[in-house]
Order: structure tokens, then sequence, then C-alpha cells
């Protein structure tokens, strides 16, 4: 198991209560769909947001996620098949070789990616519509400009050069804020949402200081919706 592997796995139970924004923006993903795709693959599909608010048929949903314990409380449905699969892997590239989809659909999971442009070139291969949204290396800002450290999540300009080689893309960058009553519940907040992924950078007087000094009664977090087609 990876180390994201494991974060996500970790928490896969308590992620439905420490997830507001992923459900926010899944639930926008879906309800910005212009057309009704008929065969849809979707990536990181974590517990479901977003097949949650699938309210139209489909012929065929293929849902991929390499969290065993995210697969088994995904929904499951019929014409719906969910895939335990790192996306980062060659087994991945080979399970969709022959496939064709009418969209492709990723909330707030591509950020993690070791390859974002091998995906996305791969998947222009295979569907010519995409919807996704991912965070961008603006999240927990003040975290990381406090603690002098990097986010391992890929910045806004890097997560274009990977889409603008294959689709034609509009983008539009948001940012949230979520209130906490204290820093305990904040940090606390910040651990069980997944949007952390695996780089335990901070040493214990890093993590300390930041404690101390983060004096933001919030966590900031910036995504980016991308709609990309290429036909
Ligand atoms: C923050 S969660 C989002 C889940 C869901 N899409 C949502 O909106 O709630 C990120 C998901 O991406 C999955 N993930 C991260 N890296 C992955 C990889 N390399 N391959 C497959 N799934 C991955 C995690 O297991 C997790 O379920």
């Amino acid at each position: 198991m990876t180390p994201v592997q494991e974060q996500f796995s970790k928490h896969a139970k308590e992620y439905n209560s420490h997830n507001i924004i992923q459900q926010i923006v899944s639930k926008a993903l879906v309800r910005d769909l212009n057309f009704e795709p008929k065969r849809i693959l979707e990536l990181g599909c974590g517990s479901g947001q977003i097949f949650k608010n699938i309210n139209f048929d489909f012929d065929y949903y293929k849902a991929i996620d390499f969290s065993s314990e995210m697969c088994d409380i995904h929904p499951k449905n019929k014409n719906l098949d969910v895939i335990c699969l790192d996306f980062d892997s060659q087994q991945f590239y080979d399970e969709l070789e022959n496939e064709k989809y009418d969209l492709i659909l990723s909330s707030s999971a591509l950020q993690w990616s070791k390859d974002l442009s091998k995906i996305i070139k791969s998947l222009s291969n295979i569907s010519s519509n995409i919807n996704m949204v991912l965070f961008t290396s603006n999240t927990f800002k003040t975290i990381f400009d406090l603690t002098d450290t990097i986010s391992p999540i890929l910045d806004l300009k890097e997560i274009k050069k990977s889409f603008d080689n294959f689709y034609r893309c509009e983008y539009e960058v948001l940012n949230y804020k979520i209130e906490f009553d204290n820093k305990k519940d904040l940090f606390n907040y910040i651990k069980n949402s997944g949007v952390s992924g695996d780089k335990k950078t901070l040493s214990f007087d890093q993590a300390k200081h930041l404690y101390k000094n983060y004096n933001l009664g919030y966590l900031e977090f910036e995504v980016v919706f991308i709609k990309g087609t290429n036909c």
C-alpha cells in the first residue's frame, strides 16, 4: 500500500463526515453537465460523491479507486463496475486500452497523480469529454507559508499545462473556507479530510510552531473546475 492509499483507507469510515468541500464540488460538477452521457468513467471515485448525484439513466458506469475500503463503501448498481485500481499503474492503462466513454469524471482525486499529463493524454484517446475538479496547491496555503513548506498538490499552472495539451478547456477557480470553533477541530479536519495526502513533512517543532501561529479561524481550499472537449 502506498502512503496516499494508506491515508485514504485509514480514514475511509470517517471520510463521509469530513468531506464537506468534496461533497460541494462533486455536486457542482454533476449539476454543470450539459448533456446526459451514456457511458461514464470516473477516476478516484471514493465513497461515491459523484455517483450519488447522477440522476439520469446511463448504460454503463466504471468507477475506479485504489482504496479497497473506499470501493467497499461506494454505492452498488447493476450498470456499475467499481474497480480497485491505481490510476498511476500500468494495469490502469491496460484496463482502459480499448474502451470508449462519452464522458470522464473525476472529483478531488487527480491532484494526487504522479503523472497527470500521461493520464490526460491516455484519457484523450478514450473520451472526447472530461469534467473534472482538482484541488490546487493553494489549498491550506497559510499552513504551507507558515511552515515554509511546499504543497504536495500540483499548482494551477502545472494542472492547466497537463490538460491544455490534450483538450480545449474551460477553467473555473473557486476558493472555499471552512470555519472552526477551535484549533483542535481545525487540525483534526486536515487529518481526516483526505486532502493532505501522503506528505508528513512537518517535524515536531514545525508542527508546534504551526499550531501556535495559525491564527485564522478557518481552513483555505482552492479547487479548479475543468471542462474539456477535443471533438
Ligand atoms: C479526496 S478523495 C475524493 C473522493 C471522491 N471523488 C469524492 O469526491 O468524494 C480522493 C480519492 O482518490 C483516490 N485516489 C488517490 N490517488 C489515487 C490513485 N493513484 N489511484 C486511484 N485512486 C486514487 C483516493 O483513494 C480517494 O478515494
